[in-house]
């Protein structure tokens, strides 16, 4: 939607048609060089382009191929991977460089590879981030960096951000300007934190990622850098630097190689027999071009202006020049405002290839939202058209109202007006121009678009009580615009914004948005200013400030317990490590991709391609009818039940895997999925199940095993006896999230000899995918072998959900006798999730006037989709979370409801997050009804550790393990918490437009250690492999591991044990070499994989004993290899395996810790940034702290997420439409805490523990809660501020902020029609003072 400004605009600003041509914005694809001024060829062409310094030429290739497409199929180049396919996660990303023959000058910017034709990049060299460096030639000191200060997990972000950052590097070195002391580049700090903005990682959180990329700043402060493993945090400043990987900016690496240079080519025309590429060299080529098109009337032409003309980056240069003494001052503002805004639009890598042009047509077309054209419409743009011979130049408002542009028009230049003789306010009047624009989008650096973009002109003299009566202006979006309520009071809210300065000129107005009116004198806010200066930094121009990691130690089971990195860091930077789609393709491979129903229920009468002939690339089509004899429809099977592989006649969710279409190429088979049509019948079906009322009222319950089911605690009418105050029947509802792993779902399978198949696949529980493609394909189990490498972000998504990815692959491969693989595009990703469990949940609660809980009774359906998946677990994990006060008496009915949706499954704490939210809306809740302060009442409800043990039995562990009153008071007395209390009642008490809140929250929550396998073998030169049940996922399993086995072997004693983590590897999982593996879930598989590793461990030093204790004799001392040496001889066994299975006593413990976040809500927008988190998180003696503390921080980020702001929505039939990043939003760099701090509280040993280690990976993400209740604080205070402008009654304080509390959500509950209420109430205090 536009913003409707221009009707103001007219009126306030002179007519903008005889102003002076003074900006010129080319947007044809013209060029300047060499290369590019020989002319259109029409013979047949090659490309030829370097990639990593080597040539590649390509002589036929559709037009329509990606560059990301081509080095993932045709080059060794994996490292740009597919993380969405539409320019919105930056795992593509690569540098593209230009040489240009005339200057000698070589021009380099970053690219999104899935955007970027191939055919676009001839002449250009690529570098990804094997060209940065590898294992084989060292590596960069930027993969060195994100290695070393612990910033990849899974690692499938990782080269995206890398060469992010180079291309940032690179940019900066070209300023001349710029000093970069030694070791340091010329970036500056801010610099290096925008240039990964534009990317996403599910995983770390981005702390350490925005590390690394700052520790190559010129102006970093090295103290103000996270915990690393360069360094040790007591070491003087020159010790850190020197232990930095040297960054020499001189040395750095040639991006564009001089055989290229030499042999650089003009021009090219593929020869494909159905496109063509040409590429016009100026204005009046592209003209005759045109006619020739024209002429013939089957051609179709699309224009691809690429990196090839103004983009929206140069633009952005060219705005900015500051020394273009050609404009006035008022021409200079406009420009600066204009870039400014731009660097908002999508990400660096997009602004660099996205040019104005196109972004202008969009909007003319296609109704894009586009910024540009509402910026340029206030600036009173005015743009120059082409069609045919017809030169057109019109007012870009004219423009647009227009009917769609034809294809074969060309949008040639933009022009912004010379405002110096624009102005037109009779001239006895002292005008001035003001220009401002504004953005409401969920992430304040761009990368989403907005919900409401503006932009202002105006020539003001002398305005009061006029601009008032603007605000009231009618502004309304067009009609199918979501939230339309909230875009228009956003308007209001920019207008009023924009005008706020001019109402009246002896208001207090400071700089900055929302002019941050403060209607107390300037000498309290200064004061404010200062007291929190003392307390934090979040006033400073970097998006993040200095964050503190405070972590202990354990040095008693070395090599356990130290900090060390992960394994595989700098492989997976340089992204030299392999996922599974990194493996290359067998001969013969073909590619699947699912046809899904978009029906929730219905019977499917036929499926068919809509053309006779099957689309190009097609080999058929796998559905129900393939399953073989003596196999079943099976795309799941767990201990707690199974799926359909595929619908079988009749559809029961939308989303629903209906067939797998296979083609020689993923691209051929995505296009063909959706040339499938299905036919479906609805006639005398019942409705389908959508809600759960509806489950309720057809009783479509799944049961729940007694074993599975908690119990209830205490009297419950005793409790409601005891109460002084009841809560009944309130109402929470909770939405699903999706995992948004950034690599999507995939496999390969390959059939072998004697009917066996071998299948690659991205999985948490190969072992259950395994069971599966036997039963599935009706093959002994001995027939099947499951392997995986590592998962690029599973987060729960890849435990139940990758089973029958990998089934289908298998099933293809088995029908066709060829490999088979798929990677699922993004969308249907998302729409196959399911993700975590919706549900509504009503509770009673009685409790005392001191606000101590005597009873809480709950109703919760959970909506679990249409198959049990893990579904029977929720009831027990959202008590478990939900537990974490003390209710006096707590009694429950949990019915999981069966509805046509697709079936929910694990997602990172399923349950427990909800059952936190859920206690801390009802403490939140009770003390909203008392006017009681939150954290009184929360303290007020915590457990005496009789208690705990009475609702946790036997898992709440020996009294000296009940960690939490100890953190929660450590977490105050670190994180200021009182102090800042006070300081925020301040700062609410001051501002207006702003109000900000605070809050503490504890946690408990329960996890369950599970079975699993090991195996060490340690091999003749004294090597030692290891395999385990548990997945690597990036949550660095494979690293505690690896410790583990070093402690294990090391008890030996002999010499050289020291040493032994050099020599240990683990390997893939292979579920025929290593069985019973089990599933990798629940925060406890790294504890017992080691656990497994460690009896093994024990086996093998029992067996080697001996041996060396006769060699010690003989020898004096023994070295570590020359005991294994000896060992074979004498033929040892020097191979264990172990079945790890949990006795009763330590199957279970409780995690605890707390966080303090602090977040300011602008109350004209609803947005809602976190200024500070504190967390404080008890990992008992942690095996490895580096990782622990990278689960606490990325667990966290991600409840961000959940809490503030994804949205994973469907439509009425229950099918994902947030099916992509330009709609669904997880969190960025920019929407994180600004100061984040986090200690690892190290609780005492325990011998029931692994090596007395606690879990990490699910618990810190209830952590995020804090976030979402600090929200619903400033919220409050925006609403008793309401009240005392008497718009709103009593009952201000009792509201229900929704989750996510996204920007629509806050606005919404401080007011849609703030402004007007503001000045309603403002206009009525100066009456009244006369
Ligand atoms: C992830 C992502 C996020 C984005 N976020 C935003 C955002 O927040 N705000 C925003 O405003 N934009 C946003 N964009 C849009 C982005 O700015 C546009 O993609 C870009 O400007 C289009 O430029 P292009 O050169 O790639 O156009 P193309 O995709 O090459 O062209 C678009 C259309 O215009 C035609 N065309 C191009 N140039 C001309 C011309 N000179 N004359 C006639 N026809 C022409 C083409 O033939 C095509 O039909 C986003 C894009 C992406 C991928
Ligand atoms: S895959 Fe290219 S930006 Fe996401
Ligand atoms: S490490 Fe960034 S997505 Fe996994």
């Amino acid at each position: 939607m536009l913003f409707e400004c221009d009707q103001w605009k007219v009126e306030r600003v002179s007519p903008v048609i005889a102003a002076n041509f003074d900006a010129f914005l080319s947007v044809t694809p013209t060029h300047n060089t060499v290369m590019e001024e020989k002319r259109r060829e029409t013979s047949t062409g090659s490309l030829v382009f370097a990639i990593n310094g080597l040539r590649f030429e390509v002589s036929s290739v559709s037009p329509s191929t990606t560059l990301l497409e081509f080095l993932r199929a045709q080059t060794p180049f994996k490292s740009p991977k597919l993380g969405c396919g539409e320019g919105g996660c930056g795992a593509c990303v690569v540098l593209l460089s230009k040489y240009d023959p005339v200057l000698d000058q070589v021009e380099d910017f970053t690219v999104s590879s899935c955007l970027t034709l191939l055919c676009s990049v001839n002449g250009c060299s690529v570098t990804t981030s094997e060209g940065l460096g590898n294992s084989k030639d060292g590596f960069h000191p930027i993969h060195q960096r994100f290695s070393g200060f612990h910033a990849s997990q899974c690692g499938f972000c990782t080269p995206g951000m890398c060469v992010s950052l180079f291309g940032a590097l690179v940019k900066a070195e070209k300023k001349d300007q710029r000093e970069a002391s030694p070791g340091f580049s010329k970036l500056t700090v801010v610099e290096a934190e925008k240039a990964i903005s534009g990317n996403l990682c599910r995983c770390t959180g981005y702390r350490p990622i925005a590390d690394a990329c700052k520790s190559l700043a010129a102006d970093v402060d090295i103290e103000d850098l996270g915990f690393n493993s360069f360094w040790r945090k007591e070491e003087t400043r020159e010790a850190k630097m020197s232990r930095l990987p040297v960054y020499d900016h001189s040395l750095e690496i040639s991006t564009f190689p001089e055989f290229l240079k030499r042999e650089i080519k003009s021009s090219l025309l593929l020869d494909s027999e159905r496109y063509s590429w040409c590429k016009p060299a100026t204005a009046e080529e592209l003209q005759s071009l045109l006619k020739s098109i024209d002429a013939d009337s089957k051609t179709r032409m699309k224009l691809v202006v690429g990196n090839t003309a103004v983009t929206i980056s140069k633009t952005i240069e060219a705005l900015k020049e500051e020394n273009n003494s050609e404009f006035n001052s008022e021409c200079k503002i406009v420009f600066k405002r204009i870039a400014l805004h731009m660097e908002k639009i999508a990400s660096e890598f997009i602004r660099n290839t996205g040019s104005v042009g196109g972004n202008l047509v969009m909007a003319q077309r296609k109704h894009f939202p586009s910024d540009i054209a509402t910026i340029l419409l206030a600036a009173g743009a005015s743009v120059h058209i082409l069609t045919g011979t017809l030169h057109e130049k019109l007012a870009l408002d004219e423009f647009l109202e227009r009917p769609p542009l034809d294809s074969k028009s060309v949008l040639l230049n933009v022009k912004i007006p010379n405002y110096a003789a624009v102005k037109n306010i009779s001239s006895e009047m002292d005008s001035k121009l003001l220009f401002e624009t504004y953005r409401a989008s969920p992430r304040p650096l761009g990368n989403a678009l907005p919900y409401l973009n503006a932009a202002f002109l105006t020539e003001v003299s002398c305005l009061k009580s006029s601009a008032v009566k603007m605000v009231k202006a009618n502004v309304v979006p067009e009609d199918g615009t979501p939230s339309p309520a909230y875009r228009s009071s956003l308007a209001a809210g920019y207008l009023f914004d924009f005008l706020f300065p001019l109402i009246d000129t002896s208001s207090k107005i400071h700089g900055g948005w929302s002019g941050e009116y403060c209607n107390t004198s300037l000498s309290e806010d200064a004061e404010i200013k200062q007291k929190y200066s003392q307390l934090d930094h979040v006033q400073l121009p970097t998006l993040l400030t200095s964050s503190e990691q405070v972590l202990e130690l354990n040095h008693d089971h070395h090599p356990v317990g130290q900090p060390i990195k992960k394994i595989g860091a700098a492989l997976q930077a340089s992204g030299e490590a392999v996922f599974v789609d990194d493996i290359p393709s067998p001969a013969n491979c073909l590619h699947g991709s699912f046809v899904h129903s978009i029906k929730p229920f219905a019977r499917v009468k036929d499926m068919k391609f809509k053309s006779k002939l099957l689309p190009d690339g097609v080999s058929g089509l796998v559905s129900v009818r393939d399953i073989p004899k003596g196999g079943e429809n099976r795309g799941c099977t767990t201990k707690l039940g199974t799926e359909s592989l595929f619908a079988d006649g009749l559809t029961q969710h939308a989303g629903e895997r209906l067939a797998f279409v296979v083609a020689d190429t993923q691209k051929h088979a995505d296009i063909a999925s959706n040339l499938v049509e299905v036919d479906y019948d609805i006639e005398n079906l019942e409705p389908p199940i959508l809600t759960v009322e509806e489950a309720v009222k057809r009783s479509s319950f799944f049961e729940v095993p007694l074993s599975l089911y908690p119990k209830q605690v205490g009297d419950i009418s005793k409790g409601w006896a005891e109460a002084d105050h009841k809560i009944l029947s309130a109402k929470i509802k909770l939405g699903s999230q999706y995992h948004f792993y950034m690599e999507t779902q995939t496999a390969l399978a390959i059939p072998d000899e004697d009917n066996t198949m071998v299948v690659y696949s991205s999985n948490q529980c190969p072992e259950y995918a395994h069971v599966t493609i036997a039963k599935c394909l009706g093959i002994p189990e001995n027939n099947v072998r499951v392997i995986t490498r590592r998962v690029g972000g599973g987060f729960g998504g890849k435990a139940m959900k990758a089973i029958p990815v990998a089934t289908a692959c298998a099933l293809a491969a088995h029908k066709f006798r060829r490999p088979v693989r798929t990677y699922l595009n993004r969308k249907i990703d998302m729409i196959m999730a399911g993700g975590r469990h919706p549900m509504e949940i009503t509770y009673n609660v009685g409790f005392k006037s001191n606000g101590k809980v005597t009873a809480l009774q709950l109703d919760i359906l959970i909506n679990a989709g249409i198959s049990v998946d893990i579904s029977p677990l929720m009831p027990r994990n959202i008590l478990s979370g939900l537990k974490k006060y003390d209710w006096g008496a707590l009694s429950f009915d949990i019915k999981l409801c069966k509805t046509n949706h697709s079936s929910k499954t694990a997602m990172r704490a399923p349950g427990e997050v909800q059952g936190s939210y859920i206690a801390e809306t009802v403490i939140e809740h009770v003390a909203s009804t008392l006017s009681m302060d939150v954290d009184s009442a929360r303290n007020i409800n915590f457990y005496r550790y009789d208690s705990l043990k009475l609702f946790y039995d036997f898992a709440a562990g020996d009294p000296a393990e009940y960690t939490l009153p100890s953190i929660w008071n450590k977490l105050a007395a670190s994180s200021s918490f009182k102090q800042r209390v006070e300081i925020i009642k301040e700062f609410n008490r001051c501002k207006v437009w702003k109000k900000r809140g605070i809050s503490r929250v504890p946690i408990v929550h329960q996890v369950f250690m599970r079975p699993t396998t090991g195996k060490v073998s340690i091999l003749s030169d004294g090597s030692v492999v290891v395999e385990v049940g548990g997945i690597e996922l990036g949550q660095g399993l494979w690293t505690k591991v690896k410790q583990m086995a070093a402690f294990g072997l090391s008890s030996i004693k002999c010499d050289g044990v020291e040493n032994l983590l050099d020599k240990v590897r683990i390997i893939q999982a292979d579920t025929l070499s290593l069985t019973q593996g089990g599933i990798t879930a629940g925060s406890t598989t790294s504890e017992s994989s080691c656990e497994s590793v460690r009896l093994c461990c024990e086996v093998l030093v029992e067996r080697l004993a001996p041996l060396k204790e006769t060699l010690q004799g003989q020898m004096g001392s023994v070295r570590w290899d020359e005991l294994i040496c000896k060992a074979y001889t004498q033929s040892l066994n020097l191979s264990a395996t172990s079945h790890y299975s949990p006795d009763f006593n330590s199957m279970h413990y409780l995690n605890y810790g707390a966080a303090v976040s602090e977040v300011e809500v602008n109350l004209l927008t609803g947005e809602t940034a976190i200024l500070r988190s504190d967390i404080i998180y008890d990992c008992g003696q942690s095996l490895n702290p580096a990782v622990d503390l990278g689960q606490i921080e990325g667990a966290f980020v991600q409840g961000i997420g959940f809490f503030m702001l994804e949205e994973y929505t469907t439509n009425s039939d229950g099918l994902v439409v947030a099916d992509g990043t330009w709609t669904y939003k997880i969190p960025t760099i920019d929407t994180i805490p600004k100061q984040f701090n986090v200690e690892i509280h190290s609780s005492g040993h325990h011998r029931q523990r692994v090596l007395s280690s606690k879990a990490s990976g699910e618990p810190p993400l209830l952590l995020a809660a804090s976030v979402h209740c600090a929200t619903r604080a400033a919220v409050r205070e925006a609403r008793q501020q309401l009240h005392s402008w008497g718009c709103m009654d009593e009952s201000y304080s009792t509201f229900n902020l929704e989750v996510p509390a996204t920007m629509p959500a806050v606005k919404e509950l401080c007011g849609l029609d703030s402004v007007e209420s503001y000045l309603r109430w403002e206009m009525g205090r100066k009456s009244r003072l006369g």
